[in-house]
């Protein structure tokens, strides 16, 4: 079929595809891949709307959009897919405060604002986003501890970190929040007996908070730390490596 799946036994689905795509594509083994097999499991959830489905079951989200166009991007397949149509579809996800939902009407989500300007960001469409609105929308994120929420009145939460940050640097409005003040709070963050950084300060460690912890200092220039490409979500070295390289 050419998706991956979870574990061994389980259905395939986009999700765990692109985490396969990214882990071979650090190691540098996407030579061991079947390309134009894994290539046209994912363009085969696309639909006739431009949308993505996730898997056979058909749930539609603009995570999938994403996911999928990262995909066929690291895999220099993206002309199996209608690029046009995609884009169109999540534009059509855009809200009137500049943001992006899940689906059309769809209330504007941080996480789904990174996909979508990922999305358009590595299709070069960036020029359908308000930058200016939804660099405002992405910068009243920040909270008076210096975190991060994912949409107005939430808690902050350090995977946020990552999903406003890369979102803000890709539509150059970075420099609208508080920097040090975001450090402080991953830094807040850490478990310093046992290692792991979690949502929001004393809270138990796992590894999902941990990743985009580190990823946020990485965005934030935090000294001892790669660059991250805030599109891509892996080293900057790494995504150089295959998209300079035939
Ligand atoms: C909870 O939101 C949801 C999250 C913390 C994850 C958000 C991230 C995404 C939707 C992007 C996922 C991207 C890919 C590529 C799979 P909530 O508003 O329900 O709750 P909370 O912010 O208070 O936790
Ligand atoms: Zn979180």
């Amino acid at each position: 079929m050419g998706g991956f799946a979870g574990n061994t036994g389980h259905d395939p689905h986009v999700l765990y595809t692109l985490s396969a795509v990214q882990i071979l594509a650090l190691f540098d083994k996407l030579d061991i891949l079947d390309v134009g097999k894994v290539s046209s499991y994912v363009a085969g959830l696309q639909n006739e709307d431009g949308s993505f489905s996730g898997d056979m079951w058909g749930e539609v989200d603009t995570r999938f959009s994403y996911i999928a166009i990262c995909c066929l991007s690291i895999l220099k397949c993206l002309d199996k897919i209608s690029v046009e149509k995609a884009v169109d579809y999540i534009v059509s996800c855009k809200n009137l405060d500049g943001g992006f939902g899940c689906t059309p009407g769809a209330e504007s989500h941080a996480g789904q604002i990174f996909c979508c300007v990922g999305a358009l960001a590595i299709t070069g469409s960036l020029h359908h986003v308000d930058k200016d609105l939804l660099g405002w929308w992405l910068c009243e994120r920040q909270v008076k501890s210096g975190g991060l929420n994912g949409r107005p009145e939430k808690l902050p939460d350090v995977c946020y970190s990552w999903w406003v940050l890369s979102s803000l640097i890709m539509i150059d409005r970075v420099h609208w929040i508080d920097k040090a003040k975001l450090v402080k709070f991953i830094l807040d963050c850490q478990d310093l007996e046992n290692g792991g950084i979690s949502d929001r300060p004393d809270d138990a460690v796992d590894i999902f908070h941990t990743y985009f912890g580190v990823a946020g200092l990485s965005l934030l220039e935090y000294p001892g730390v790669k660059a991250i490409d805030p599109a891509y979500a892996l080293p900057v070295d790494v995504i150089n490596r295959i998209l300079l390289t035939k």
